[in-house]
């Protein structure tokens, strides 16, 4: 009994890591479990999540947006084609705002204008414009369900890969008994934790390395750069979330690593060559998102340099190329590495996949108003021999897990053999 109540306390406390920081943006349409939907809420926010609500057409007319909005802590968005609300967040950056988007509860006329893919309320227009994850939590009574055209609608929606959760059985609002009830918040809290636990990765040795690196001048100088780390750190988490058992070997940064990751903290580029080849060599997979320094100073000062002279000249060389080194390992893994550029992305990203013998490369341009170095957004296109795919400028951890399954294929079609 015991050991029931600390297994159930484990997946809870699972969930909750899963849900933390994530954005959702829940769809609440028009049946009577709309009232449902605020504890859903609450136990979203409880769990560290970023809750969006946004009523369908008939949804306000089940649950007031104050409710909503004093539980998420966000103005609720129901008005569609309005011009004040457009430029705030307009729906097409709420659909790239959001994580997942489930619409909880799913009238069952919500699901056939999903079904129809028509955006004639500000939710239905979201949901068409989300890359995101999208799940329903139909809610009806039992007639409703049993309908044909609904079952129709449901199974077109599941075939394009909408998640649906539930419904249950038992005492409806109206007095009937049957299947239609929506399933209860706590459940559809842990469906929704499901969903970004994809175990594309799963059982894979991922090493990840993330940060800049320091090259000291003398004891209390160093050469470094602008990396945040917030990217390495972002896909570390992204692929634990996927199922792989991850390694994170980080330079200096202000964050903290990701739960489940190993990891290892370096400071120069000598450190981190010594922690990445040691642990390269079980890995199958290495993610090198670090921004190692290129130079490292000739000399370095054992005492504090004064500032006797106006001028002062430092003589650099290179450090290791800790990726290329690793690329050209007997036995390799799968290695992706980053090219962050001012001009020519494609040019310097294809030439460094190729020179190095990477399997896959992941260039951003930097220097500008695209994300990239120090920024919470990042856009970026990913080459690999014979193909490419843009990520439009989003939220460092939603592009991570993007990138996440990208990678996973590239890295499954590589590697059939290994493959259950
Ligand atoms: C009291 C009442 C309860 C309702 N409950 C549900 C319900 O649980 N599920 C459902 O699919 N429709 C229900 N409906 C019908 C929907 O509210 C109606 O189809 C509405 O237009 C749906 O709007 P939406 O597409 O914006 O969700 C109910 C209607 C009323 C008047």
């Amino acid at each position: 009994m015991k050991d029931e109540a600390n297994e159930a306390d484990e997946a809870n406390e699972a969930n909750r890591e899963r849900l933390r920081g994530k954005r959702i943006l829940l769809g609440v349409t028009g049946s009577i479990a709309a009232y449902k939907s605020a504890e859903l809420v609450r136990l979203l926010r409880a769990a560290g999540a970023e809750v969006q609500v946004v009523l369908s057409r008939g949804g306000s007319a089940f649950i007031t947006p104050l409710t909503l909005q004093a539980l998420s802590g966000r103005p609720v968005r129901h008005q569609h084609l309005d011009p004040d609300s457009e430029a705030a967040m307009g729906h097409i950056e709420l659909a790239r705002w959001a994580d997942v988007v489930l619409v909880a509860p799913a009238s069952a006329d919500f699901l056939a204008r999903l079904a129809q893919g028509r955006a004639d309320d500000l939710l239905a227009a979201v949901c068409l414009a989300s890359e995101s994850p999208l799940a329903v939590a139909p809610a009806m009574n039992r007639q409703m369900w049993e309908q044909p055209a609904t079952r129709e609608n449901l199974a077109c929606l599941a075939a394009r890969g909408v998640s649906v959760f539930g419904p249950e059985s038992g005492e409806q609002a109206c007095g009937e008994v049957g299947e239609g009830r929506m399933r209860e918040p706590a459940m559809l809290a842990a469906d929704l934790a499901g969903l970004f636990e994809s175990g594309v990765l799963q059982g894979v040795r991922v090493l990840v390395n993330a940060g800049p690196t320091r090259e000291p001048l003398d004891p209390v100088r160093f050469l470094s750069n602008r990396s945040s780390g917030r990217m390495g750190y972002a896909l570390a988490r992204a692929a634990q979330e996927a199922g792989a058992a991850v390694t994170l070997v980080s330079g200096p940064v202000a964050l903290s690593p990701p739960e489940r990751v190993v990891c290892q903290r370096v400071e120069t580029a000598e450190e981190m060559r010594a922690a990445v080849l040691d642990a390269a060599g079980v890995a199958d997979l290495f993610i090198a998102a670090a921004a190692v320094a290129d130079y490292r100073p000739r000399q370095v000062a054992g005492d504090k340099l004064k500032k006797s002279s106006p001028r002062l000249t430092l003589e650099l060389e290179r450090t290791p190329d800790i990726l290329a080194e690793v690329a050209a390992l007997a036995a390799p893994p799968f290695t992706v590495g980053f090219a962050a550029e001012t001009t020519n992305v494609e040019h310097y990203a294809r030439a460094k996949l190729a020179a190095k013998g990477l399997d896959l490369i992941v260039a951003n341009q930097v220097g500008g108003t695209q994300g990239g170095f120090e920024a919470q957004d990042n856009a970026v296109t990913v080459y690999w021999p014979g193909g490419a795919k843009s990520f439009p400028l989003m939220a460092k951890d939603k592009l991570a897990r993007l990138l996440v399954t990208l990678i996973a294929e590239r890295y499954h079609a590589k590697n059939p053999a290994q493959d259950s």
